[in-house]
């Protein structure tokens, strides 16, 4: 068996119903003209009541499954990037396993914000490289509109919910995960936060959340990190692996915004056609962004036989990430 790790399957679920930006004119002070020059988003998907993240994690491992040719019984290790899974205790990945209908597997969250899927994507790697027979679930999966606080007008106009994921073993057909980079920088922290539910916060029976248990953000900030963050990872993978930007096909960055990815594709110095965009029709979905745009790519045919594909992402923490695929 080649020993390179390889995506086998990629799936993606997203709810059915859609916010538009119509629809926030009647929530908040804004217009669709102002979220659409600012961000690129047109609509984002959100959940109804009675749909949670361990659905839409499902929903995108079937798809995965499928897509794979396997069976849900086949997978030994399920890593879901996620910062809101079902509940506190047990971990998302832990009542995945349950609606899988698995049992005496490894399963655990990630928590790395919108970087969780790559995070995933390299805990893959060090499982396989461990356990060579390993078949590794990796997801990337949430429900931010449940942690969005709907009076502000500045955050809740930016996310969606959804679910991606991908299916990694040691040979077989499929792209080829080259590398992936990590990053963190804890000193960044105060500008993203969802404070409250942590155990910092004392609560007690009968209090009323606050805002602090929704998101909270300095958009400009976050912004400008953002850019040189992806950026500087995507330049650093490639100089590991003695390449340049003109090798690459195609750059999958986190769908946060649409001008923080062009201003990515730009620094990257990456024709636009070859940067592939879907935060207009489902916002910023966090650790389920980069997954689900790369599952779209891949099944639209956006992705070809012999690509280098680049996917980057950042989030919360702050972390940030990029990984190398081989079509
Ligand atoms: C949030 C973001 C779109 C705001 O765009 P911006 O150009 O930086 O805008 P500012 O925050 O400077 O706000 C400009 C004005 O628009 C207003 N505004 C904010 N949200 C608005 C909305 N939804 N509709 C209308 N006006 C809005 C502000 O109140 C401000 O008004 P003021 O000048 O009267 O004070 C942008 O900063 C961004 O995308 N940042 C990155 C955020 C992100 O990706 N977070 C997730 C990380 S994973």
């Amino acid at each position: 068996m080649s020993n390179d790790i390889v995506i086998r399957g990629l799936g993606r679920h997203v709810p059915e119903k859609i916010l538009t930006n119509a629809d926030f004119e009647a929530i908040v002070d804004t217009s669709d003209e102002w979220i659409t020059t600012r961000t690129g988003i047109k609509e984002r998907h959100v959940v109804s009541e009675g749909e949670y993240n361990s659905d839409l994690a499902v929903g995108a491992a079937r798809m995965a499954l499928k897509n794979a040719g396997m069976e849900a019984e086949e997978l030994t290790h399920i890593i879901m990037g996620t910062i809101t899974a079902d509940h506190v205790v047990p971990s998302g990945a832990c009542v995945v396993q349950e609606k899988l209908g698995l049992k005496h597997r490894v399963a655990y969250d990630i928590s790395a914000a919108c970087s969780g899927f790559i995070f995933g994507l390299e805990n893959a790697r060090a499982i396989l490289a461990l356990h060579p027979e390993a078949k590794v679930l990796v997801i990337g999966v949430e429900v931010l509109t449940h942690r969005t606080n709907f009076e502000d007008r500045s955050t809740c106009v930016l996310f969606g919910d959804g679910a991606g994921a991908a299916i990694l073993t040691q040979g077989g057909e499929g792209p080829k995960l080259l590398d992936v980079k990590l990053s963190t920088d804890g000193s960044l922290a105060n500008l993203l936060t969802v404070s409250g539910g942590g155990s910092a916060a004392t609560y007690k029976l009968g209090d009323t959340v606050g805002p602090e248990y929704f998101i909270q953000m300095q958009g400009r900030e976050i912004f400008k990190h953002a850019v040189r963050s992806m950026t500087g990872i995507c330049n650093q993978i490639l100089e590991d692996n003695n390449l340049t930007n003109k090798d690459v096909d195609v750059l999958i960055p986190h769908q946060a915004n649409w001008r923080i990815i062009d201003a990515v594709g730009r620094k990257f110095e990456i024709p636009a056609e070859q940067v592939y965009s879907n935060v207009q029709r489902f916002g910023n979905t966090s650790a389920a962004s980069v997954p689900l745009a790369l599952s779209e790519a891949d099944e639209t045919g956006f992705l070809k036989e012999g690509n280098l594909v680049m996917l980057t992402a950042f989030g919360g923490g702050f972390t940030w990430a990029s990984a190398l695929l081989q079509y």
